[in-house]
């Protein structure tokens, strides 16, 4: 008998530490959650993350080689049935045949409040302007770069005495806390 009926073959891609990852990993065993996650890849085979997912018992695939990453990731995402890919701190941008190939939804975690500071750097820029917010948001993944449509966003207030360092910390924080309720909440939207 399946282990997990119903829940959504889903894949997760990383780059690096894997925090968001973990979450989501803890998430997928509770019963009620909606996801089985079944496959990790990554653009980096050393990626930390990897290690976790594969002493989870979860399969990974790690693979640096810029020209067959996507049609290699793509065979596998066919191969494990994958309804669903939750980026969780993948540092490389997916191209619009990957996306278009692979026809299911792409959710990304993003370490600001879109559609404020897309791309990288996004705590500095929070600290420079001076906002008196920075936080997280879970959206689809489109061809343009962090813009697809936002699906959960939790914000946390920045402090006189907070640096980049301390930030990146309090919104981590929240980004486990809304990475698994945003899925969910996906999946049951869908
Ligand atoms: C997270 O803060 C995530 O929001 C960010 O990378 C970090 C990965 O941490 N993602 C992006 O910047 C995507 N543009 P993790 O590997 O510990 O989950």
């Amino acid at each position: 008998m399946e282990k997990y009926p119903g829940k959504k073959n889903t894949a997760v891609f990383i780059s690096g530490r894997g925090s968001n990852l973990k979450s989501l990993i803890k998430h997928s065993k509770k019963k009620n959650s909606l996801i089985k996650i079944v496959l990790v890849i990554s653009n980096n085979p050393d990626a930390e993350g990897l290690k976790y997912a594969s002493n989870s018992k979860i399969k990974i695939y790690g693979n640096k080689n810029k020209s067959n990453f996507e049609n290699k990731s793509l065979n596998l995402l066919k191969k494990y049935n994958i309804d669903l890919i939750c980026l969780a701190g993948f540092m490389k941008i997916l191209s619009g045949n990957f996306i278009k190939k692979f026809s299911k939804p792409i959710l990304n975690i993003h370490p600001s409040l879109l559609p404020k500071y897309k791309g990288l750097n996004t705590h500095e820029r929070a600290i420079k302007n001076m906002d008196r917010f920075a936080g997280a948001s879970i959206h689809k993944v489109t061809e343009k770069l962090d813009s697809g449509k936002v699906i959960l966003q939790k914000k946390v207030k920045i402090l006189k005495s907070d640096n980049v360092r301390s930030l990146e910390k309090k919104v981590l924080k929240i980004e486990h806390e809304i990475y698994p309720k945003a899925v969910d909440k996906f999946l049951t939207n869908l």
